[in-house]
């Protein structure tokens, strides 16, 4: 008897079968651009090294994957996050990249004019700058009042736009803060104003510890929205904590938002915010949007194999759902 007759054959693939199985929901954007941080969120809360050359296979592998906007490093304090502190040696292990994959951005985050000198020797062509919405927070991840971090930030924002470097600004602590509790939405809006109004082309909005509910997404995006600000200037990073993410990142799509921050294999986490877990695995959105019939330019099976090769690499299982399933339990 053989295995087909006994029934013990191994199943197809479920993507080789084409699920999930597209349904369009027509209130929601045809395209979603993927803003993929697992080389940078997910890496810098490793407890251990990473050594550089995985960390640039792990880039062009995603690149590879169809990802266009993938997060590369930071030129923080080496200090501060020693596991980002061989950016000078990843930047030219990726300085290829971008001819072979037409559109690809390698975006870095810097704290201040150091670390934008360091970016812009280094090739970066597009930087970020990352502001807290609460006292605590500024003053843990950036040893500053709010108020000092965004003097700080002004001079980046100027150099970096007026060289032609657009300019991500990310704003940490948006729903909830692990030291002060519920964030006012107005607080919020006040900070990411700010934010745009010094020239920032994006204001990422992360829920940096994931206790964020889909209702508090619609109700802060409605608030930026009510201040005049266009969905099209704005991200959503969730961080996965409280399972909420893939719930908030619907929300912010039905909303209008089309930039949609994740990590691949839902690597993850703020060395600063010790409550703040693996982001919104690039997988499961990535399911989730394929799903819904939007359009993604990712190769789920490629990401998802990247995926399983970098959880072989830091020695223990992704934490992405859709990875496991598609690459089974110890993926
Ligand atoms: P500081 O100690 O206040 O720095 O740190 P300083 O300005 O007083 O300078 C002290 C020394 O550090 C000086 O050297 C500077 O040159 C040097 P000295 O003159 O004494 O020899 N220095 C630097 N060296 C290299 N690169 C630099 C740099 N800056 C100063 N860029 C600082 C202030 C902002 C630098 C520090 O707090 C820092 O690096 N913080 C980074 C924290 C971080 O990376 N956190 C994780 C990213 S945020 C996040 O994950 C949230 C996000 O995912 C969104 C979400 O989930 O919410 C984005
Ligand atoms: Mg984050």
């Amino acid at each position: 008897m053989t295995a087909e007759q006994d029934g013990t054959a191994a199943e197809p693939g479920v993507l080789e079968l084409g699920l999930p199985d597209p349904v369009r929901d027509p209130s929601l954007p045809a395209r979603v651009r993927i803003h993929e941080v697992g080389a940078r969120d997910g890496l810098q809360n490793e407890s251990g090294l990473v050594p550089v050359e995985v960390k640039a296979e792990f880039i062009a592998r995603l690149a590879a994957a169809g990802l266009r906007t993938v997060e590369a490093t930071s030129f923080v304090h080496p200090k501060w996050v020693p596991q980002l502190a061989d950016a000078e040696e990843l930047m030219p292990r990726l300085s290829g990249l971008a001819g072979r994959y037409p559109g690809l951005r390698l975006p870095v985050l810097v704290p201040n004019e150091r670390g934008l000198d360091r970016a812009l020797a280094h090739g970066a062509a597009e930087v970020a700058v990352f502001a807290s919405a609460t006292e605590t927070f500024a003053r843990r991840n950036l040893n500053r009042s709010a108020d000092e971090a965004m003097a700080m930030f002004r001079p980046v924002v100027a150099r970096a736009t007026a060289a032609g470097v657009p300019v991500r600004g990310y704003l940490s602590m948006c729903f909830g803060d692990p030291w002060e509790g519920p964030v006012p939405a107005a607080q919020v809006i006040g900070h990411g104003l700010r934010l745009l109004e010094m020239g920032c082309a994006e204001l990422s909005l992360g829920d940096t510890i994931g206790t964020a509910t889909p209702g508090q997404v619609t109700a802060l995006l409605t608030g930026f929205a009510e201040a005049g600000v266009p969905m099209d200037r704005l991200a959503v990073h969730f961080h996965d904590t409280y399972g909420q993410a893939l719930a908030n990142t619907l929300a912010a799509l039905r909303c209008g938002v089309t930039v949609v921050d994740a990590s691949a294999g839902g690597l993850g986490g703020c060395p600063y915010a010790k409550s703040a877990t693996g982001n919104l695995a690039t997988e499961d959105l990535v399911w989730m949007l394929h799903g819904l019939g939007i359009d993604t330019g990712v190769d789920l099976a490629a990401l998802a194999a990247t995926s399983g090769w970098m959880a072989g690499q830091l020695g223990r299982p992704s934490q992405s759902r859709t990875v496991r399933a598609l690459l089974g339990p110890s993926a």
